[in-house]
């Protein structure tokens, strides 16, 4: 038996698809470590939304050759990069295992016995033994349903969905994870439901547009799309004391889902919404079909019904042809909006997008610029949205020990607040309120009521 190390790049997607890949490893009676030296098959998830993303794991995986110098190590590359490059990458990295896409996750686990076997008895790396697994597969969709739960963990992410079809023009998503394939409902409610009969209290569903779900493969009902539908029925799961999600599309951010936010309790107050440009000329360019005044304008809907609600977005600056004027525009209406955080990207050139042929790239320092005033905004709203906490009591689910301080807890607001606490072992894992005493912007920091 083997011991693993996988390292996860990018997002929540590619965290929960590391995690089915995990356990179905453990399941074969593999163990994973969190030690690379002591490694025997070394396993990265990547990331393809940015170059510097896949920069980093080329690097790593560059890296970790040395560890096969004394023993014989497996390597593989899942995921997103694996899927967009293929077997090209045994060019760059000839000591690669296994090259393992996105619609094959359930598969690494077959792949790893066969290359260890191969590996331990004969000790050769050549590459005409590697496995390049990325094809597609009808229903891989359905793949990603197993967990491995933490001691006390009260938070996990289901994947809903897979793919999108929106093709904006700087994103890579749509051939690293193909077209949209969306998972029976049925299927979502038992897996969350044999999660809360673990503990799980707060579930957080994934997709690349996620509030799009199930639109090819189920009607709308009275009304309501195939995704308000979801969330009505896992609104009845008793146990299930939170839902999130990420990460929406404006398009598609109808009525039916703004309402469901006054009338579901369990769902919380919080939105991702990514803006991309706040200029409509670049959003045009973007392939984002919708406006600024429409962004703005479905903002104030939401706030109509959850006046309270923390709304957090992706913002891209120096895409192509963007001009001081269409970055004034993005300032602007980020100004306008107030949002509770936002990641700010540097637009990155992605190989077979359309924006990466278009003229008018702009330079690096053009885009470091913009990049540093959107933040100087950003940041003063985060403040902004977080003071009025302090002196406050809000509910809190406790997640665990602190990172930065592993002698406090931490959690989150059902706004999605990370707060910092003194807090009690038996605090992990429960919902518990709060009473704030200061900010920093982007942390709260407080003391249980009571305790
Ligand atoms: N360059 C910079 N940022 C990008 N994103 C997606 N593609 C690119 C790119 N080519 C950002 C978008 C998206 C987030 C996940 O990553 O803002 O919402």
């Amino acid at each position: 038996m083997a011991r693993i190390y996988i390292k996860t790049y990018g997002c929540q997607m590619n965290e929960r698809d590391s995690e089915q890949v995990a356990q179905m490893l453990m399941e074969r009676g593999h163990s994973i470590t969190v030690r690379e030296e002591e490694a025997d098959v070394v396993l990265l998830n990547t990331c393809s939304v940015r170059d510097l993303a896949e920069q980093k794991a080329l690097g790593k995986m560059g890296m970790l050759r040395a560890l096969s110098r004394d023993r014989p190590i497996v390597y593989g590359l899942l995921g997103c990069m694996a899927q967009n490059r293929g077997s090209a990458l045994l060019n760059e990295l000839p000591h690669l295992d296994l090259v393992v896409g996105t619609q094959k996750f359930h598969r690494v686990a077959d792949h790893v016995d066969q290359a260890i076997e191969r590996k331990w008895s004969t000790r050769l790396d050549d590459v005409r033994f590697s496995i390049v697994d990325v094809d597609e597969e009808a229903n891989s969709q359905r793949t990603i349903r197993d967990h491995v739960l933490g001691e006390r963990q009260a938070t996990a992410f289901v994947s809903i969905m897979q793919g999108c079809n929106m093709h904006c023009t700087f994103c890579i998503v749509p051939f690293t994870r193909g077209h949209e394939r969306s998972r029976p409902l049925q299927e979502i409610v038992d897996e969350v439901k044999s999660l809360v009969a673990k503990g799980v209290k707060e579930v957080t569903l994934l997709g690349q547009i996620v509030n799009l779900y199930g639109r090819h493969e189920f009607v709308s009902v009275d009304g309501k799309s195939p995704f308000v539908q979801l969330l009505e029925a896992l609104q009845e799961v008793s146990g299930l004391e939170r839902i999130r999600f990420t990460s929406p599309h404006p398009i598609g951010f109808r009525n039916d889902l703004i309402e469901s936010f006054g009338r579901l309790p369990k769902l919380v107050e919080h939105i991702h919404l990514p803006l991309q440009s706040g200029s409509n000329r670049i959003l045009k360019a973007m392939h984002r079909t919708y406006t600024a005044e429409k962004f703005a304008a479905l903002v104030d809907r939401i706030r109509s019904v959850t006046p309270t609600i923390a709304i957090t977005t992706d913002i891209i600056v120096g895409f192509p042809g963007e001009t001081d004027d269409d970055y004034a525009r993005t300032h602007e209406l980020a100004d306008r909006v107030g949002f509770d955080n936002a990641f700010i990207f540097k637009y990155s050139k992605r190989k077979g997008t359309p924006a990466a042929e278009m003229e008018q790239q702009v330079p690096d320092s053009v885009k470091e610029n913009r990049n540093q005033d959107l933040l100087e905004l950003i940041n003063s709203w985060a403040k902004r949205r977080s003071e009025p906490f302090v002196g406050r009591e809000v509910e809190i689910l406790c997640e665990g020990p602190s990172k930065t301080n592993p002698s406090r807890l931490t959690g989150r607001t059902r706004g999605n607040k990370i707060v910092v606490f003194e807090g009690a072992p038996q605090h992990i894992g429960t919902l518990l309120n709060i009473r704030i005493a200061r900010s920093t912007g982007y942390t709260l920091y407080g003391h249980p009521v009571g305790g």
